[in-house]
């Protein structure tokens, strides 16, 4: 059996059903008609069949004019049933509004809490598990909201009701059919107990499945480099055997609900008719039976086989949909990255050398604080004494302190694998320190509002990621409102122009599946693009031309030594040439600043930077 990554979470039912009638309870007033209308529908039905007792009985009575009672009858049945039809109609229809509703509203919810969290969550999950919350757990959660709500309530009003009919009519007889009910009733709590709990291992063990799917999409290729297609094959077969087995035995037991069910009621049926004709005949303890009072009695006990047959596949369905439900909250309530900061980034323009905060874009920054006083942004960054990990007992870093003045344009190099990524990630605050600070212009990093923090950044990741969208978009992802012409004027800088103009459709070029159309370093290119049209006073570039060609490379770096002039910038390279004129270059191994300095100063020290600039020597 393959692991099955959420089963260690809480399975709260209760809970479960608060959180969803939170939802629910957003349309109060559509529910309390829908109340209405469900048990107008249910008492119709209930009434409709009662009124054949009067009906019957005055026909078998010889005294009474039959047929004009007949007639008053029939019509009567007639406007009940229209009245329980029309019900029935109204209620399922707002049913379909706001069960749409209700899941258009989980999806946005889930969405912008998802748009909230730390990138630590998707460390531990794959995106197809993520992705199984807006597919299979949403469409289960609408299945039982189409269909089983609604008549779930009014399956239950309609046993209660007969209940009640049955023991008005005939007392005696009803306390056996109550006999054969609790037979029924424990069964179904039996079964549906069992069958709950496959429902969860079914929707997590789908998780399971889209995730494993969505891997083998992504790394299609390396799948193909590897010849691994049969051993897929192999792994996917056992997942997908997993889950045929646990859908098997949710439905196993869910299924097995109805044959039981209908069996013992016609079982209850037969004995019911036979004591039902004898007390006809012969009365018990003053119980007596007219020939309406038995018929009726009999359509009831018939008639409630339906509704509690429903009730168990219903209740089964909005088990099912309550267990999509449980993954869905599972999501909504995930901790949001922390953000307490609250110094902003503002628009400001200088007059008599003071900053004043204007509303216009000036393409001048100013940090606000608090106490609403203004600090010019400069792209000032210091590291003090950080430690950090990814993971609580194992640091990456340690005890690290650098600085980096307005201006400066800061290197790291490092073995693959010495935590320079990390570093970056910790500016942007990615992930939080352990211990130490960060300061940003003075301003402690976590005092700063994060999205204002990350507007203050050009970042170029060291994987690029293009969305699908035009190649114009994917640069102005960079900054929303960017005019044709700068967008333009980027791509020039990054030196991605003359390649953009020689795609089919220039920059309106279409790209998908993370611009698979494109080149590793066209993408790039592109990416670099996106940051400079941020026009950010601190830049960070990691491995931003690793891909690039050197000439290209070297074009790419005259059109951002431009850029750069006067921004803070902290670059990581392999390729020591393209560093070399950096104002100071760490050299880092396992999260330590082992060297630090300028070119020259590092080649005149003979250190390690000597050796790795010569060829000399590789860091492990
Ligand atoms: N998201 C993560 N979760 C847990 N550990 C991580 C994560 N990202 C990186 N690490 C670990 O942190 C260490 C430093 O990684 P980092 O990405 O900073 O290296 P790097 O110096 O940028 O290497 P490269 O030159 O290959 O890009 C590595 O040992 C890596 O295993
Ligand atoms: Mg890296």
């Amino acid at each position: 059996m393959p692991p099955i990554l959420g089963s260690k979470r809480p399975k709260n039912l209760k809970r479960t059903a608060k959180q969803f009638l939170h939802y629910l309870g957003r349309h109060k007033i559509l529910l309390f008609i829908v109340a209405i209308l469900v048990t107008i529908s249910a008492l119709a039905n209930l009434l409709g069949t009662y009124m054949f007792k009067p009906i019957i009985d005055e026909f078998a009575n010889p005294e009474s004019d039959n047929f004009k009672n007949l007639w008053q009858g029939i019509l009567l049945e007639a406007c009940i049933y229209l009245c329980g039809a029309l019900a029935t109609l109204g209620y399922t229809q707002i049913m379909v509004y706001l069960a749409q509703k209700v899941i258009f509203e989980l999806r946005r919810d889930m969405f912008s809490k998802m748009e909230t969290l730390p990138l630590s969550f998707f460390d531990h999950q794959t995106h197809g598990q993520i992705m199984s919350n807006y597919t299979n757990d949403i469409d289960m959660l609408a299945d039982s909201m189409n269909n089983a709500f609604a008549m779930l309530i009014s399956n239950f009003i309609q046993i209660a009701g007969l209940f009640v009919l049955i023991f008005i009519l005939n007392w005696l007889l009803s306390i056996l059919c109550t006999i054969f009910y609790i037979i029924i009733f424990i069964y179904v709590l039996y079964a549906s107990k069992r069958a709950k709990k496959n429902f969860e291992k079914q929707q997590e063990a789908m998780a399971q499945l889209n995730g494993f799917v969505e891997e083998s999409l992504s790394g299609q290729k390396v799948v193909m480099v590897f010849n691994h297609e049969e051993e897929n094959i192999k792994q996917f077969i056992e997942q997908d055997k997993y889950l045929q087995k646990v859908g098997e035995e949710a439905l196993r037991y869910s299924f097995s609900m109805i044959p039981f069910v209908v069996s013992v009621s016609y079982i209850n049926y037969a004995v019911v008719a036979i004591i039902g004709a004898l007390l006809a005949l012969n009365p018990v303890l003053g119980v007596t039976f007219t020939l309406g009072s038995i018929s009726t009695y009999l359509v009831y006990v018939r008639q409630a086989t339906m509704p509690i047959n429903q009730f168990t596949q219903q209740s089964n369905l909005l088990l099912g949909g309550l267990a999509g439900a449980e993954r869905i909250f599972h999501l909504i309530d995930e901790t949001p990255e922390i953000d307490d900061g609250t110094v902003t980034l503002v628009n400001v323009k200088e007059a008599d050398n003071k900053l004043i905060e204007v509303n216009e874009k000036t393409n001048t920054w100013a940090w606000k604080k608090s106490d609403d006083s203004l600090e010019k942004l400069k792209g000032d960054v210091r590291f003090y004494n950080v430690d950090f990990g990814y993971y609580e007992n194992k640091l990456i870093l340690n005890d690290l302190s650098l600085y980096a003045k307005p201006g400066q344009k800061i290197a790291f190099v490092g073995s693959t694998g010495a935590g320079k990524t990390t570093i970056t990630n910790l500016i942007n605050r990615f992930y939080e320190i352990n211990s130490g600070s960060i300061t940003y212009d003075g301003i402690d990093v976590k005092d700063i509002k994060k999205q204002d923090l990350r507007r203050s950044l050009g970042i170029v990741l060291q994987d690029t990621h293009l969305f699908t969208g035009t190649i114009k978009d994917n640069i102005k992802y960079g900054k929303l409102d960017a005019t044709d012409d700068e967008v333009i004027a980027a791509a020039k800088l990054a030196n991605a122009d003359s390649f953009i103009r020689r795609l089919p459709d220039g920059y309106n070029t279409y790209i998908t599946g993370d611009g698979a159309n494109l080149s590793q370093g066209q993408r790039q290119l592109l990416s670099i693009a996106r940051a400079m049209i941020a026009d950010t006073p601190v830049l960070i570039l990691d491995e931003a031309t690793s891909s690039i060609d050197t000439r290209t490379e070297a074009l790419v770096e005259k059109g951002m030594d431009k850029l750069m002039e006067g921004r803070t910038v902290f670059m990581i390279a392999h390729r020591l040439s393209t560093i070399k004129n950096s104002n100071a270059i760490m050299v880092l191994d396992h999260g330590v600043i082992i060297e630090r300095g300028t070119h020259e100063e590092l080649l005149a020290k003979k250190g390690i930077y000597y050796k790795l600039y010569t060829g000399a020597l590789e860091l492990d």
